[in-house]
């Protein structure tokens, strides 16, 4: 007999908590080391630009080429800090905050992360950007849906192809809308209804710049899209292409995230 020593058994409900803990756990880690691979990406590509364009300078002796290599190297950091300002930014708002949040802004800071990526794919992004009211969202969790939605966008189209990116205003809901649209393999029937659920994947493991394959990505962004009071939709046609459309909450004036607490404020400043 060992009853001081047996484990208490859970109840259902408290198994169900403790693995939906888990599971957010997980799909954090997922998307940190998506968040990783991109940026170190992204970064090298700036490093590579640097220094070959140094070395040309420096074999070079004439002056035109040599302003060339210096535009090139000056243009490339000033790429590195734009990303590295993006993810301090990033790094700087890792609460639960929410406040107005301008969701064409994100949408170019999370282009300026994915450029060399969607370069490399020979992906063309059209953006059709509508003046809108900024939505009352987390800017980082709503840039993490954003990375996943481009990212999936462009392992669907591996022979490159067009992405086009909107965002609108629809008055009549108060919402903010964003459209992702590609033209890439589709999603069928049988599968389409389940590409929401967690680890639902079809791709073999993550692709050679280290991104899919846990099948969290859109399980993670419905669950911060339903933490906004938004919604998101697929509609997807095989062999036409793919669209997601998220909707979020336009910020009132009286939004309660206008009133951010002083320390929350100071962050921010
Ligand atoms: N734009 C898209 N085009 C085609 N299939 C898609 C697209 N976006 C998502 N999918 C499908 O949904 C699945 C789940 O996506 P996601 O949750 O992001 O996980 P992962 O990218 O790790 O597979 C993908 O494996 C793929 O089958
Ligand atoms: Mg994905």
């Amino acid at each position: 007999m060992n009853q001081a020593s047996a484990p208490k058994e859970l109840s259902l409900e408290q198994q169900i908590a403790l693995l939906r803990e888990q599971l957010a756990q997980t799909q954090k880690m997922a998307a940190l080391g998506e968040l990783v691979s991109t940026t170190t990406h992204e970064f090298n590509n700036v490093l590579m630009t640097v220094i070959n364009y140094a070395r040309m300078g420096l074999r070079h002796k004439d002056d035109a080429t040599r302003e060339k290599a210096l535009q090139k190297i000056l243009a490339a950091g000033e790429r590195a800090s734009r990303i590295t300002s993006s993810i301090l930014g990033m790094a700087r708002n890792r609460s639960e905050h929410f406040e107005p949040t301008d969701l064409g802004k994100l949408l170019e800071d999370t282009l300026l992360l994915l450029e060399r990526e969607l370069s490399k794919y020979r992906i063309r992004v059209t953006r059709q950007l509508a003046p809108a009211p900024p939505a009352y969202a987390n800017g980082n969790q709503i840039q993490q849906v954003l990375l996943n939605l481009i990212v999936n966008a462009r392992q669907a189209m591996p022979q490159g192809g067009e992405l086009l990116i909107a965002l609108s205003y629809n008055e009549a809901e108060g919402m903010v809308e964003l459209l992702i649209r590609d033209h890439g393999e589709g999603i069928p029937e049988d599968k389409l209804r389940r590409i929401f659920d967690p680890f639902f994947t079809t791709k073999r493991g993550p692709d050679e710049s280290g991104k899919g394959g846990t099948g969290l990505g859109l399980s993670t962004a419905r669950d911060i899209i339903e933490g906004h009071r938004g919604r998101i939709r697929v509609e997807s046609t095989v062999g036409v292409g793919t669209a997601f459309t998220i909707k979020l909450p336009v910020a009132r004036a009286a939004a309660p995230a206008v009133n951010v607490p002083a320390n929350a404020a100071n962050q921010l400043a």
